[in-house]
């Protein structure tokens, strides 16, 4: 079974999450992509959805759904997003297609965060994936000698300019056996604008999709 018909299974299960009548939140990357494509078929009971990109919005717009301004939305029950690495606590390193700012702002409001996956993202510790920080251009240099001191090597994403005018560093070489602290320690620092460590606000629901079907785990 191929990598993406994983992550299809996985988006799919996540459809049964969303209730009548919902708003939610829909995330940004190749398996949200099929959890979109199977939004099609639910079209008539989903209120509405806040995204996290432009590049999900557009989607969804095509498909008829109304994307709503999360200034105008106070509360929804469920944020379905994918994640580039996931441990066993349901923490996760998220921002590979660089959504990673408004990806944390629409889970923050989220009731319940449903993260989708296919089964080579599961890991025990996060850090193999290079971790993302999305910073202000004119701090860029100062943020990757910070990182630096923590003990990562940060590497200027070129190609890429974020949906809110800012930079990505990828930061290589970490071993993050404590997320939460990382997560706060590189917050912390002037010019960071988000680092791509979802900690304090992890998934509550984990789908992974595998060679047998999928695996569902709760928080
Ligand atoms: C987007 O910035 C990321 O946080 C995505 O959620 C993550 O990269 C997963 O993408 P794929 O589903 O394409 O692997």
């Amino acid at each position: 079974m191929s990598q993406n018909t994983r992550k299809q299974n996985a988006a799919r299960e996540a459809l049964k999450y969303v209730e009548d009548n919902a708003v939610l939140g829909v995330g940004t990357g190749s398996t949200v992509n099929y959890f979109i494509e199977g939004l099609q078929e639910i079209r008539e009971r989903i209120r509405g959805a806040v995204s996290s990109s432009r590049t999900s919005t557009e989607k969804l717009m095509k498909l008829g759904i109304p994307v709503l301004d999360l200034n105008e939305v106070d509360h929804f029950d469920i944020y379905v997003d994918g994640a580039d690495e996931v441990n066993p606590r349901l923490e996760m390193i998220k921002g590979g297609g660089a959504a990673l700012t408004r990806e944390k702002i629409v889970a923050a409001v989220a009731r319940k965060f449903v993260c989708i996956v296919d089964d080579s993202k599961t890991v025990d510790v996060l850090g193999r994936f290079p971790l993302p920080v999305e910073v202000i251009p004119m701090a860029r240099e100062y943020v990757a000698r910070e990182l630096r001191k923590l003990g990562g090597n940060p590497v200027w994403r070129r190609d890429c300019v974020t949906d809110n005018g800012n930079q990505i560093l990828d930061v290589h070489d970490l071993s993050i056996t404590n997320p939460g602290e990382l997560e706060q320690a590189i917050n912390a620092i002037p010019g960071v604008v988000t680092v791509g460590i979802f900690s304090r606000r992890g998934a509550d629901v984990l789908i992974v999709g595998t060679e047998d079907g999928v695996r569902v785990s709760e928080k």
